[in-house]
C-alpha cells in the first residue's frame, strides 16, 4: 500500500477508485491548501493528485519528501508545476490532455458568439428590468459568417475550436509552434500562416497555446495593434498570455471591437478596468466545466497515479 494524497475534492468515484488498492488521503474540500498545512497533509506521500488551485514547487516537493514518485495534474495545462524541480528529483508529471477538448472548444466558441452578438448585454437587459421592445437597430451585433477566425495554437482545442467555426461558416487562419497535418489543414480549409498575418487577417482571434516563458504575453500592446479595430479577441488557454492592461487600454480607445475571457491574468482577479465594459464578456475559468469532462479528468488523473504505482509508465505524461 502506498500513500497517495489527493488535495482536492474529485468528481465520480475516482477517491474510490485509489482507494481500493492504496492508501488514500482525501482532503474533501474545493479550496487550495493553506500552505502551512502542505507539510502534514503531503509528508510521506507517493503519488499526489492536485489541481490548478495548487503551485508544485519546491516547498510543496520538500513538503512530500523523497518517497514522491508522481504528480497527477488535473488539468491539461500544469504551468502551476514545476516540472523541471519534479524532473530533478525524479518525480513525474502528468496531466489530462484529449479528455476536455471538446469542453473547451464549445466554451471558446461559445464566446465567439457571446461577445460578436453582443448575448451577455442583452441578457443583462432583459433581467435588468428596463423596458425594451423589438427594434431593428436593438443590440445588434456582428455577422460570424463568412469572416475568418484566427486560431492561435491549433493544438487538439484549437482545432476542435476551427472545426465549429467552420460549421459556423467562418474561414479558418492557424498558427503556432504545432504545425497541424496536411489531412487537418485540408479538413478545414484552412491556412497555416506566421504570427503577424493571423492577427492582421483574423475577425476574431481565439488564443489556445500552453502558458510557458515563450508565451507570455504573446498578446501584448504590439500584437493587439495589429489586429483590426473591427476584431474581437477571445481567451480560454491561461490568461497571461494575453496583457490585460494593454487589452483595456485597447478596449477603451476603440481599437479592438471587443473581448471574450474565460482566464484572467491574475486569476481570480480581474482587471478592474474590464468589468465594467459592455463589450466584454467574462466567464469564471469554465472551459472544461461539465460534469462529463471534470469526471473524465478525475478519471484520468488517477489511472496515471494508479499506473506509475503499479510500476508502469504514465498514461499522459508532461515533457
Ligand atoms: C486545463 O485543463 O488546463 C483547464 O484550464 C482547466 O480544466
Amino acid at each position: 500500500m502506498a500513500g497517495v494524497v489527493v488535495t482536492s475534492r474529485l468528481p465520480g468515484n475516482a477517491v474510490e477508485r485509489l482507494r481500493e488498492v492504496h492508501e488514500v488521503r482525501y482532503r474533501d474540500d474545493d479550496a487550495p491548501v493553506p500552505p502551512a498545512e502542505l507539510p502534514v497533509l503531503l509528508a510521506g506521500a507517493e503519488a499526489v493528485v492536485v489541481t490548478l488551485g495548487h503551485r508544485v514547487d519546491t516547498a510543496f516537493l520538500d513538503a512530500a519528501g523523497p518517497s514522491l514518485k508522481v504528480v497527477a495534474n488535473v488539468a491539461v495545462g500544469y504551468d502551476n508545476v514545476d516540472v523541471e524541480a519534479c524532473r530533478s528529483r525524479g518525480v513525474l508529471v502528468t496531466n489530462t490532455p484529449g479528455v476536455l477538448t471538446d469542453a473547451t472548444a464549445d466554451i471558446a466558441f461559445a464566446l465567439v458568439l457571446m461577445v460578436t452578438r453582443r448575448l451577455a448585454e442583452a441578457e443583462r437587459e432583459v433581467r435588468g428590468g428596463a423596458p425594451w421592445e423589438f427594434g431593428l437597430f436593438h443590440l445588434l451585433g456582428t455577422s460570424v459568417q463568412g469572416k475568418a477566425i484566427g486560431i492561435l495554437g491549433p493544438g487538439a482545442i484549437g482545432l476542435a475550436t476551427a472545426r465549429r467555426a467552420r460549421a459556423f461558416g467562418m474561414t479558418v487562419l492557424l498558427s503556432g509552434r504545432s504545425r497541424p497535418s496536411a489531412d487537418v489543414v485540408g479538413e478545414l480549409e484552412a491556412e497555416v500562416v506566421g504570427f503577424e498575418e493571423l492577427l492582421e487577417r483574423s475577425d476574431v482571434v481565439s488564443v489556445h497555446v500552453p502558458l510557458s516563458p515563450a508565451t507570455r504575453h504573446l498578446v501584448d500592446a504590439g500584437a493587439l495593434a495589429r489586429m483590426r479595430p473591427s476584431a474581437f479577441l477571445v481567451n480560454t488557454a491561461r490568461g497571461p498570455v494575453v496583457d490585460e492592461a494593454a487589452l483595456v487600454a485597447a478596449l477603451e480607445a476603440g481599437r479592438l471591437a471587443g473581448a471574450g475571457l474565460d482566464v484572467f491574468e491574475d486569476e481570480p482577479r480581474v482587471h478592474p478596468g474590464l468589468l465594467g465594459r459592455d463589450d466584454v464578456v467574462l466567464l469564471p475559468h469554465i472551459g472544461s466545466a461539465t460534469v462529463e469532462t471534470r469526471t473524465a479528468m478525475a478519471d484520468l488523473a488517477v489511472d496515471n497515479v494508479l499506473a506509475v504505482l503499479d510500476g508502469g509508465v504514465p498514461l499522459t505524461p508532461v515533457g
